[in-house]
């Protein structure tokens, strides 16, 4: 079974609960995403891999650790995903991004895949796949299929709000892929919305309807 964690970090808590109102305008929901973002950025990165190197100070040689160089890579689900891009290569800014196009079909809620465009040493690399919202799992379940396809093998997967149906459905389908969100919310509604949620992400994020 993977691994889900649920960022409880007072900051990160504090900017969904901000960005859960329906009155927060887009620009300012886009800023609080990408904090949000960089914070869960560095919260993932916990266990990336270190080395040893020596460094001249002004004072004297010192050996001290700093990143062993993981390749690493970025892909957001579009459209809602690239929202969580640019915080999280704030903090990693080496990593490579690649993109998977999904949409939900509106009548059958199934994520329909369209786009697929990953860096490629895809198989080399540790993936974060992003996506705000984890609704009933079919798009992150979809798009980790596709990164599995091309040869991914150390995946993880970063939303803000999660559904317990998404996650569930997602250790189920992929149990080597651990789960990082900000929240985790009551359910779905009869449209596939993420209760309490946040809405449509990709609308708040892009001011569309
Ligand atoms: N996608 C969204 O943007 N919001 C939801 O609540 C569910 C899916």
């Amino acid at each position: 079974m993977s691994k889900l964690t649920v960022f409880e970090h007072p900051l990160i808590q504090h900017k969904l609960t901000l960005i859960r109102d329906k009155k927060v305008g887009t620009k300012e929901f886009r800023e609080i995403v990408d904090e949000i973002a960089s914070l869960m950025a560095y919260e993932v990165t916990r266990d990336l891999p270190m080395t040893e190197v020596e460094v001249e100070t002004p004072i004297t040689t010192t050996t001290q650790k700093i990143l062993a160089g993981k390749k690493l890579a970025i892909v957001p689900i579009l459209r809602a995903g690239l929202g969580m891009v640019d915080g999280i290569m704030k903090l990693i800014p080496a990593a490579r991004i690649g993109h998977i196009g999904m949409y939900r079909d509106e009548e059958t809620l199934e994520p329909v895949e369209y786009f697929v465009k990953l860096p490629d040493d895809i198989d080399q690399r540790e993936v974060l796949l992003v996506d705000p919202m984890l609704a009933t799992g079919g798009s992150a379940d979809m798009a980790i299929d596709a990164l599995k396809r091309r040869g991914a093998d150390k995946i993880k997967l970063i939303t803000l709000v999660s559904a317990p149906e998404g996650v569930a459905a997602v250790q189920k389908a992929h149990p080597d892929v651990d789960i990082y969100t900000a929240g985790l919310d009551e359910g779905l509604n009869e449209n596939g919305y993420i209760v309490p949620g946040l809405g449509d992400a990709g609308d708040r994020l892009f001011g569309t309807h």
